[in-house]
């Protein structure tokens, strides 16, 4: 078991749950079939809890509910500004339970518990709260200008939207997708990831507690093949989006295309980051070791490509080198912790099967990275920082990782620059660090993605939508206010005049 020593009592007697339940129509239940699965504390390799395992019967029982509530809860058809007041209720709650939902996120992903708290669980309440606020200024009728006509659009709910998430940010996950979509006054059903279904559980509770009608909010826990399959391919469905792999994303849309759902993707990257010889080697540096290493490199948007003009390659080299040698590994809930664990023994070994294969192939370690030991967490999923260099077609500069590790690349002029960051099939996001901003705005819209960042990167206002293109998504993005409208099923309405 889990070292539980120091967490707080309303988050041990949560995962004392044998097993935690799902939550479905309003009520906490056990899978049909009565399955469990254990998630882990990924820190220490230890059992964490055991959940209830939804499959296909559970998923049915979640879209019924969510069917139900959308017809009779009032929640679809209540005015915009009450069922505001419900998510700013439910936003409140989510601050006020900060400590709590903060511990459960760093044990379950192994994130360090200061960035759940001062980054995950924050965002979650920020995102709700922008989205109630605005649907309350969003016109949901329009007149049509037209002769010979009275004519106008209005915009209503399409009803269950379906969500199928991943383990690196679940329930900042949660609030980025299922906010626009309730707000707009659909009724939703969510299978988080099966390595960190904890959050979004214990989430429940408080949309519980803010008053949310049952079967507005469903959560079944369980796999990717079994529950979340089952909901993809649901007729009962509306809407899905998805978060995840390209490989599971085409399977998704293939399910939802069978059914005509409209779905959203948000899928993998593999971010560049293009630095100018005009900028502080140094300070660069720190900042793209700092994105490397954000949640143990487990981050869609993050700089894994780093170009270096060659000008300044040398200074760069050795002070990423140095910072990221220095970078404290260590268990989420230790508060000295700057890098926790991967999610998974099975991320772990992706990683380092990836780093093996690239230096196998012609890559050169500029650091080697590999498996870290961390004193007194001997069975943790822990790795070291690593960057590597080579050709441009080696496998760790072509695929996504999904670790700390960097691959690196000289250049010697703009249009070179452009050139290797768009030669991935991927495109998420990337940046450009350089002094001169009427450079720094050209090479942005030279770069294929949907979000090209400027001297930063992973930055995330709301109200700035973030999405993909190519390999990285379709269907929309989010954190847009098009997001919202996106949930809203436009509808016109026509009367000839006399
Ligand atoms: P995944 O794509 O398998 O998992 C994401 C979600 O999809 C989970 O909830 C999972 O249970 C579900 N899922 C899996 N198979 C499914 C199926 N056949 N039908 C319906 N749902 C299914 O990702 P995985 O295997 O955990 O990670 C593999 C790689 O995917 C990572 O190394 C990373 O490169 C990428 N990834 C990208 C993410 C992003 O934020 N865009 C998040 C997670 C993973
Ligand atoms: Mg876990």
């Amino acid at each position: 078991m889990a070292d539980l020593s120091r967490v707080l009592p309303e988050v041990r007697e949560f995962l004392a749950g044998r097993p935690v339940r799902m939550y479905i129509g309003g009520k906490w239940v056990e899978a049909v079939e009565g399955g469990t699965f254990r998630t882990l504390d990924p820190g220490d390799g230890t059992e964490l809890a055991t959940v209830a395992e939804g499959r296909a019967a559970d998923i049915d029982r979640a879209v019924n509910a969510a069917r139900e509530a959308f017809l009779e809860s009032g929640w679809a058809t209540m005015p915009v500004r009450d069922r505001a007041v419900l998510l700013h209720r439910l936003a409140d709650l989510v601050d006020r339970h900060r400590p709590a939902l903060a511990q459960l996120e760093s044990l379950d992903v192994g994130k360090p518990l200061t960035a759940a708290e001062s980054i995950d669980i924050p965002n979650v309440a920020q995102t709700l709260r922008w989205y109630a606020d605005l649907a309350v200024r969003t016109r949901l009728r329009e007149p049509i200008a037209v002769s010979g006509y009275e004519a106008w659009q209005v915009r209503m709910p399409y009803g269950v939207a379906a969500f199928i998430l991943p383990w690196n940010f679940p329930l900042l996950l949660v609030g980025w997708n299922l906010a626009p979509a309730l707000a707009a006054g659909n009724t939703v059903v969510v299978k988080p990831a099966e390595d960190t279904p904890l959050s979004t559980l214990y989430f429940c509770r408080l949309v519980e507690e803010a008053g949310i009608p049952p079967g507005v909010v469903n959560v079944v826990p369980g796999f990717g093949d079994k529950a979340g399959a089952a909901l993809a391919e649901h007729p009962g469905i509306n809407r899905m989006g998805f978060t995840g792999s390209p490989e599971v994303g085409r399977q998704i849309a293939a399910a939802c295309g069978a059914n005509l759902v409209p779905v959203k993707l948000e899928l993998g990257g593999k971010g560049a980051a293009v630095v100018f010889d005009d900028v502080d080697p140094v300070a660069t540096a720190r900042q793209l070791v700092g994105a490397i290493t954000f949640n143990t490199g487990q981050v869609c948007c993050t700089a894994t490509r780093w170009l270096i003009h060659e000008r300044i390659w040398e200074p760069f080299v050795a002070a990423a080198r140095e910072m990221l040698s220095a970078v404290k590994i260590g268990h989420g809930q230790e508060s000295d912790t700057q890098m926790g664990p991967l999610v998974s023994e099975k991320q772990r070994a992706r990683v380092l099967g990836y780093l093996e294969k690239g230096l196998a192939t012609g890559g050169e370690a500029l650091l080697p990275g590999g498996r870290a030991e961390v004193p007194g967490h001997p069975c943790g999923f822990y790795v070291r920082p690593a960057m590597l260099t080579g050709h441009p077609d080696n496998i760790c500069a072509r695929d996504e990782i999904f670790g700390p590790v960097a691959f690196l690349m000289r250049f010697g002029d703009e249009a070179e620059s452009i050139e290797l960051v768009n030669r991935s099939p991927y495109g998420l996001a990337n940046s450009v660090w350089t002094r001169d901003l009427e450079r720094a705005g050209r090479v942005a819209v030279s770069l294929v993605a949907g979000n090209s960042w400027i001297n930063g990167h992973n930055l995330f206002p709301h109200g700035v939508p973030y999405a993909g293109c190519n390999l990285s998504g379709m269907g929309g993005g989010v954190l847009g206010p098009e997001t919202l409208m996106d949930y809203l099923r436009p509808q016109s309405v026509v009367r000839p005049l006399e």
